[in-house]
């Protein structure tokens, strides 16, 4: 039996990662308009990343017989002053939700809910990946500073990046 209060975290985490997808397809159409479709093309796909996300938590509820209750999106942002600055608030972003897993994770704890806390191993995994890929970025993207050769061979490699 999952407790109500979990029943709440999960699902405000469905808005969370519905969030996410927002703000990176958001991302996505700023650098379509810079003319940079490999960035586009990568935050297009971590967009669908995001929406996989929030179905495996819908999954879950459904699975444990709880209802899921959706609410309102907020707009993401549309304007990011340079690709470094909209990649630096993307790792901000797994951060924060790297956070949310962990209190998630927590919550489990304290319920004794232990398959919620088996289910979540795998989100906190998937956090450390994500980290770990938009820290590899901002990296990349500060190190060639405004140069627009370089922004164009980052871009050629995010260009590559499919769907899992
Ligand atoms: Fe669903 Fe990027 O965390």
């Amino acid at each position: 039996m999952i407790s109500p209060k979990m029943v709440k975290a999960v699902n405000g985490q469905i808005n969370t990662e519905l969030y996410s997808a927002y703000l990176y397809l958001s991302m996505a159409a700023y650098f379509h308009e810079k003319n940079l479709p490999g960035f586009a093309n990568w935050l297009t796909v971590q967009f669908e990343e995001e929406q996989g996300h929030a179905k495996k938590f819908y999954k879950e509820l459904i699975e444990r017989g709880a209802r899921v209750t959706l609410k309102a999106i907020d707009a993401p942002p549309v304007e990011w002053p340079s690709p470094l600055a909209a990649f630096e608030a993307v790792l901000e972003h797994e951060q924060k939700v790297a956070g949310l897993i962990n209190n998630l994770v927590s919550l489990a704890k304290e319920e004794k809910d232990y398959a919620s806390e088996i289910f979540l191993q795998w989100f906190v995994s998937e956090q450390v990946e994500e980290e770990a890929a938009a820290t590899e970025i901002v990296a990349r993207l500060k190190l060639i500073k405004d140069n627009p050769q370089g922004l164009f061979m980052i871009d050629r490699i995010l260009g590559e990046r499919k769907a899992d």
